[in-house]
């Protein structure tokens, strides 16, 4: 199946993930969910592509989860147009949105636009993602104006770490609820096609479901929202360090990788790897030329 949208080819689109928050029934209802994962490179893409996961994230936690950094700030456009070309080659089905990191759509607008065609250019996205609420009003708009989708992201942004002093739970007052919901109501007006909203009470991530025309993709933001989303390495327990409350976590990765590796450790060094149904043979006329000295020469070399 190509990875370019007709009509019929069961390739997920910007508009049929608009369709989907009328096609939501009720709130507690999960028919018509949508689903999003993180994909960082080509094998994992093909598996989640496969299995019919709608949205696939090339987030920016690919600076944590894949490339050892503290937080994502250091995450730049190069890499993410690295991990970008990766996931496109592996996925047919589902839409690709991409992240656009930390500082490159927070010098200029005009420098801005240029980042994110370069996503959709050169690495191949179908929409980027982009942190923040009121203040992106204008970059969100004149990045639809340049035929770019925008998939918003508000609560915690963890692009703003610094400013926010860590990573914590967001709109739990009454001033920072109502700022969360400005900042998803300043998303959608400014053209965005879906929301992402991060770490909120659940009450608050219903509200604005219920307010918005787009949909939410919720990661941290209780099950109302039209959409989840998580970290694959989260997901398949393949992280490191403490996992927040709201991953479930559904596979043992790391304990599989480790018990795979120590086993093949132990059988090398007891010379149980590789057995010999594991190992090439020589044609048997040749075998039989080989001696105990192994192979005879072919002809005398004199030097
Ligand atoms: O970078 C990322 O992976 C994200 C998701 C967690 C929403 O922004």
């Amino acid at each position: 199946m190509s990875a370019v949208p007709s009509a019929g080819n069961g390739k997920i689109t910007v508009p049929s993930i608009l369709e989907r928050k009328s096609r939501v029934p009720s709130q507690n209802s999960t028919a018509g969910k949508i689903t999003c994962l993180t994909a960082y490179d080509y094998p994992t893409a093909r598996l989640l592509d496969e299995a019919g996961v709608d949205i696939l994230l090339v987030g920016d936690s690919v600076g944590m989860a894949v490339l050892g950094y503290e937080s994502t700030l250091p995450v730049t456009l190069d890499e993410m147009l690295h991990h970008t070309r990766a996931v496109r080659r592996a996925t047919r089905h589902a839409l690709l949105v991409a992240d656009m990191p930390y500082g490159s759509f927070h010098v200029s607008l005009d420098e801005s636009v240029r980042n994110a065609v370069r996503l959709v250019k050169e690495g191949g996205a179908e929409a980027v993602k982009v942190e923040g609420g009121e203040r992106r009003i204008e970059l969100i708009a004149r990045l639809v104006e340049a035929e770019i989708p925008v998939m918003g992201h508000v609560g915690l942004t963890p692009q703003s770490v610094n400013a926010l002093g860590g990573f914590h739970v967001q709109g739990k007052t009454g001033d920072a609820a109502r700022q969360v919901e400005r900042d998803a109501r300043a998303v959608e007006a400014a053209g965005a096609f879906a929301v992402v909203l991060e770490s909120m009470p659940r009450e608050l991530a219903a509200r604005i479901t219920e307010k918005l025309r787009i949909p939410t993709i919720g990661i941290g933001a209780g099950p109302d929202c039209d959409g989840q989303v998580l970290v694959i390495h989260d997901l398949l327990g393949f992280g490191e360090g403490r996992r927040p409350k709201f991953v479930r976590k559904y596979a043992d990765l790391a304990g599989e990788i480790s018990r795979a590796v120590g086993a093949f450790r132990d059988d090398v060094k007891a010379g149980a790897f590789p057995s010999d149904a594991e190992s090439y043979h020589s044609a048997a006329e040749l075998r039989e030329q080989e001696g105990p000295q192994g192979l005879k020469p072919l002809r005398k070399v004199t030097v």
